[in-house]
């Protein structure tokens, strides 16, 4: 624990702990949703589908990581247990039961629409308060607008192709 770093959050820090502790939740159920999503898709584009949902899984797990060094530097603990991901999570884990790629394509669209809600509140609450958390919500918030904005160009190309067929 960094006394002086903690010592300068002008916010309540177990409030934020809970909070970093609950995108930490959603990183993990991310990286494992997107990683099995990865290992059972089915369908057309599914080579175009795999790689992306595999960079994605490599992002949220390096997101997993930022948060927990966060979570560490705060003086907080992260999450202990998978169960625990259940309890603490925002945005949910959706079963890749349907491997089809559309179907696969439109449950991590709804992941990432969570995770940018999540990051951009967490931004709000930390604007003037925490600045290294805010910097560190920031660029996850980036690489969550990049996510959902590949996975749609997906979609539409999906969409495209089946139409043609
Ligand atoms: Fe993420
Ligand atoms: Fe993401």
């Amino acid at each position: 624990m960094g006394t002086k770093g903690r010592e300068i959050v002008g916010m309540d820090v177990k409030k934020l702990l809970n909070l970093l502790n609950k995108a930490f939740a959603d990183e993990w159920l991310a990286y494992y949703q997107y990683w099995l999503g990865a290992k059972v898709a089915k369908g057309p584009m599914k080579e175009a589908v795999i790689a992306e949902l595999v960079q994605h899984a490599t992002d949220e797990l390096r997101h997993a990581d930022m948060v927990s060094n966060r979570i560490i530097q705060l003086g907080g603990m992260p999450v202990m247990t998978p169960q625990d991901w259940y309890k603490m999570t925002n945005c949910g884990y959706d079963a890749p039961e349907d491997p089809e790629v559309g179907t696969l394509v439109k449950q991590n669209i709804k992941g990432e629409q969570c995770a940018i809600g999540v990051y951009k509140s967490m931004m709000e609450v930390t604007k003037d308060a925490d600045p290294v958390t805010y910097n560190m919500a920031l660029q996850i918030l980036q690489d969550e607008v990049e996510h959902e904005e590949d996975l749609e160009a997906l979609q539409e190309d999906i969409d495209l192709m089946l139409r043609r067929a």
